[in-house]
């Protein structure tokens, strides 16, 4: 990976000053002439390695309810083992001449299931022989984080981008100095290659055509920030590739519009966490309009959207990709939209293509 890629922390005055492959800090402003040039790539296939967190909603609601509530820390929660997994997706970008990179995005949570879908998916194998050239942690959560010695004890070296927001614990599982007996969560294999971590004024470009924005919000379970991918696809558009969405699907397709140089809308893949526990609330109406309001042309969304919002969604005409019966041959099945009349979720196995 290469340094001359990122550039941290510069004053707003210098907003839209760029070289080859750097962008800076980003726009405040909307003026065009402060937009970011990401580049170009080919395609963007987003491989879902898990999308199960957690096979039964109720349950998973119990545990944070039963431990205090949303503002409780995850690392002082007992998560009930036998319900959790974990969110792993494998990104893989086609540049403009054919090459390929290939991006896992998250690493999991419980460490068994994390195995078992990096072993039945052929991601372990790919960890093993480095062929994996980037992991990017959307945020601490312990559904997208935890299961990290999955990963790490493939491929100690990895490059890594995390949000400089990780509280101390999420430091200390980076570093392989953590283990919490009671939210059984640990690791003891520390990460020895390139860390980039990224404040909310970085937009970190690795490769032409992808780039990597954190958000810096607070979030439920004492986390801080959220970062997401996104790919500009030549003569398509521009693809937000999410772990959680907790910035909102809205607030993250309209910073890019704001802050992305050539921006049209195109397409759209992981967890929005809009109706996360299958709740209803009128705003989730409003989402529906505003996602339709930005005219994309294939959302892929799973994980903690909410089956009552992706069927909501697709009946007043979003174009949501239905998912196949794949993750039917997975050893656990989600309670989570069983019995529906279609698979409004991408599930674990599915693929989706961009290009
Ligand atoms: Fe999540
Ligand atoms: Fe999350």
């Amino acid at each position: 990976m290469e340094r001359r890629n990122f550039l941290k922390g510069l004053g707003a005055g210098l907003a839209g000053v760029s070289a080859a492959g750097i962008v800076g800090p980003l726009a405040k402003s909307a003026g065009a002439a402060d937009k970011q040039e990401i580049g170009e790539c080919k395609s963007v296939t987003v491989h879902c390695i898990s999308e199960t967190s957690w096979f039964d909603s109720p349950q998973m609601l119990k545990d944070i309810k039963d431990a205090g509530g949303a503002m409780v820390s995850m690392y002082d929660i007992p998560w009930t083992q036998s319900n959790i997994g974990g969110y792993v997706a494998l990104i893989e970008l086609e540049q403009l001449d054919g090459s390929k990179k290939l991006i896992q995005l998250d690493s999991g949570w419980n460490q068994d299931w994390t195995d078992y879908v990096m072993e039945k998916s052929g991601l372990g194998k790919q960890l093993e022989e480095k062929k994996i050239d980037l992991l990017v942690i959307s945020h601490e959560h312990e559904d997208h984080y935890w299961g990290l010695k999955s990963t790490l004890k493939r491929y100690p070296g990895i490059p890594m981008v995390v949000p400089n927001t990780f509280y101390p614990e999420g430091k200390a599982l980076l570093q392989g100095k953590y283990k919490n007996d009671y939210s059984h969560v640990e690791n003891d294999v520390p990460h020895t290659g390139e860390l980039i971590e990224l404040g909310p004024d970085d937009l970190y470009n690795p490769y032409p055509g992808m780039a990597i924005k954190m958000f810096d919000i607070p979030i439920m379970l004492k986390c801080r920030g959220e970062q997401n991918l996104f790919f500009k696809v030549k003569d398509k558009g521009v693809v937000a590739v999410t772990g959680c969405c907790h910035q909102g699907v809205l607030t993250m397709m309209h910073w890019a519009r704001r802050n992305i140089a050539g921006f049209k809308p195109y397409g759209l893949y992981g967890g929005l966490h809009i109706a996360a526990f299958e709740n209803w609330d009128p705003k989730f109406d409003d989402i529906i309009r505003g996602v339709k309001q930005m005219g994309l042309e294939k959302i892929g969304c799973n994980h903690c959207t909410g089956w009552i919002w992706a069927s909501k969604a697709r009946a007043q005409g979003l174009p949501i990709v239905l998912g196949t019966e794949k993750y039917r041959d997975y050893e656990k099945l989600p309670t989570t939209g069983q019995g529906a009349p279609e698979n409004v979720y991408l599930r674990n196995g599915d693929v989706i293509m961009f290009g």
